[in-house]
């Protein structure tokens, strides 16, 4: 038994934050940000939008293009470190927004590769037997907990959502799915408040990204590397196997990297980072869906999907669309 994806779906803001928008905000300009990253303009969930909002656009697609209903579904999965409430969780109040019944609905928190974690349970779980049909989604809202002033991390970031459903199927379907962590990065990327630590009556609650953005990237492109190259042996597959990269959008200059590791063509790897900026948790989705709507990536097409964020956490899926 394999899960197949039967739809994918996403969804974007209105709001459109450019470079020069941030200019006015932050000792940066367009060249520097266009240049170390490949971000020209990001989305910014409006005032009161909230995470589960986003998710629910981007589910609501999903389930349109499956052609299932809500009530079809079996289980609930959805990756985000920016959940509307401490609890419930984002997926509770968003199994509730679609009048889903009362299928298992959980959040996974693995920053970045949220949605490559919510794929592999997903997998799991179908290809156990023990469910049939599972929605996958990554929303996330993080320029809400972004140091408006710090320029080394409020320039990367954007908000969004994408989805996936996954229906049991004979026919591949996802191949294999990697996914791994390492605490001991904890100090290089981080929001370091929570019920236990620093809540403040400050701006955002305390809240602030912070992240080593050098010491980030080099072990982003080295661990990327090594996940590409474990995603092909697991399946006995050669460089040239492949007909799409759908990676994480953090920085162009990363992508590049691992399409380079791949001996991957530009032409053959989805860029959503120039227009995205990152999304964390949403990126993969939303780039996938992108593709898929685009008429890009089509029914049959062979996809490594590669995510890397803040834990550190990092993890791929090969799959047949
Ligand atoms: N505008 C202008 N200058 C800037 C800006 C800015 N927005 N930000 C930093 N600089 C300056 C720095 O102060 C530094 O100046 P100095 O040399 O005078 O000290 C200079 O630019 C170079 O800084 P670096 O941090 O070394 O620049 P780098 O080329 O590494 O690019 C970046 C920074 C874009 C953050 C890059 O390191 C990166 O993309 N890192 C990885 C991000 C990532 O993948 N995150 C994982 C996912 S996120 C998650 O999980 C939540």
């Amino acid at each position: 038994m394999y899960s197949r994806i039967a739809g994918t779906g996403s969804y974007l803001p209105e709001k459109i934050l450019t470079n020069k928008d941030l200019e006015a905000l932050v000792d940066t300009d367009d060249a520097w940000i266009r240049d170390r990253t490949g971000i020209v303009e990001r989305r910014i969930a409006a005032e009161g939008q909230t995470t589960c909002d986003l998710a629910e656009q981007a589910a609501r697609a999903a389930l349109a293009a499956s052609g299932l209903a809500p009530s079809d579904i079996d289980l609930l999965i959805v990756g985000t470190t920016t959940p509307d409430v401490v609890f419930p969780s984002t997926a509770c109040l968003l199994q509730q927004r679609l009048g889903m019944g009362e299928c298992g609905a959980f959040d996974i928190n693995a920053a970045c590769t949220g949605f490559i974690y919510g794929l592999s349970v997903a997998d799991q779980f179908i290809r156990a037997g023990t469910v049939k049909r599972v929605l996958v989604v990554g929303a996330e809202t993080l320029t809400r907990m972004l140091d408006w002033s710090d320029r080394s991390t409020c320039v990367l970031f954007g908000d969004g959502a994408g989805a996936a459903v996954l229906v049991a199927d004979q026919e591949p379907g996802i191949l294999s799915t990697h996914i791994h962590a390492n605490g001991g990065y904890s100090h290089l990327l981080k929001v370091d408040v929570g019920v236990s630590r620093g809540f403040k009556a400050e701006p955002r609650g305390g809240l602030s990204v912070q992240m080593v953005g050098n010491e980030v990237f080099k072990v982003a492109v080295n661990t990327l590397g090594r996940i590409v190259d474990e995603t092909l042996e697991a399946n006995q597959l050669g460089q040239g196997d492949l007909d799409w990269l759908v990676p994480h959008q953090a920085n162009l200059r990363i992508i590049k990297a691992t399409a380079k590791k791949l001996q991957m063509s530009m032409d053959q790897v989805i860029v959503t980072v120039d227009r995205h900026g990152n999304t964390s948790a949403a990126s993969v989705p939303l780039a996938l869906d992108e593709a898929v709507r685009s008429g890009r990536i089509k029914r049959g097409d062979r996809l490594l999907l590669e995510a890397f964020g803040g834990g550190f956490t990092w993890g791929s899926a090969l799959v047949v669309f």
